[in-house]
């Protein structure tokens, strides 16, 4: 009942406009911000698999018929290498809906997303998907929670899925 958008800020800011209406208009109740992702991280298991892109015959369905050329490749979809609290902010400007940022594991972080209007802060080393040893989301958040002060909720994520 309530499906909320993963959204990765696009380097074209009416791309992710784009994405943000097609949020609204399926009925997502929040949008989340992704913001450890300015570019895929050095994925292990796809390079042992030999997996680099989609196969043929899919396609990544939220950028079809959006503003500018479709992505190429997978690995270019919708990655802002140089995303910034202002753009986050922009974000927050152009929609009624609640938006959140997920990715924060610094509690200077959370306080700037605070500051930008975020929603809600959701503490995550994205499974460890983006950099191998990166902090354990769980050991951050204490310090999280205490700079947040109960301004926002927070959320944590998640289970183990490298062992680094
Ligand atoms: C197959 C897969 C795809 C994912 N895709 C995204 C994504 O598009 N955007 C995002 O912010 N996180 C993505 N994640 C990360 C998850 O949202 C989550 O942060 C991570 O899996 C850690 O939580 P967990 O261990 O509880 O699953 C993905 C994770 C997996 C396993």
């Amino acid at each position: 009942p309530a499906v909320w958008f993963l959204l990765y800020p696009h380097p074209r800011r009416e791309v992710t406009e784009a994405l943000v209406r097609r949020a609204e208009g399926a009925g997502c109740t929040a949008l989340v911000v992704t913001a450890d992702s300015p570019r895929f991280g050095r994925r292990t298991r796809d390079l042992r698999n030999g997996f680099d892109d989609l196969p043929p015959g899919y396609a990544a369905e939220n950028m079809r018929d959006l503003p500018g050329t479709p992505p190429g490749t997978l690995t270019d979809i919708p990655m802002h290498p140089a995303a910034s609290w202002r753009d986050f902010a922009e974000t927050v400007g152009a929609t009624s809906l609640p938006v959140w940022v997920k990715g924060v594991l610094h509690p200077a972080d959370a306080r700037l997303a605070v500051a930008h209007g975020a929603a809600g802060v959701i503490v995550s080393n994205h499974g460890g998907r983006q950099c191998d040893s990166a902090a354990a989301s769980v050991d951050c958040l204490p310090a999280v929670v205490e700079a947040v002060a109960g301004a926002v909720p927070v959320l944590l994520d998640g289970g183990v899925r490298r062992g680094g």
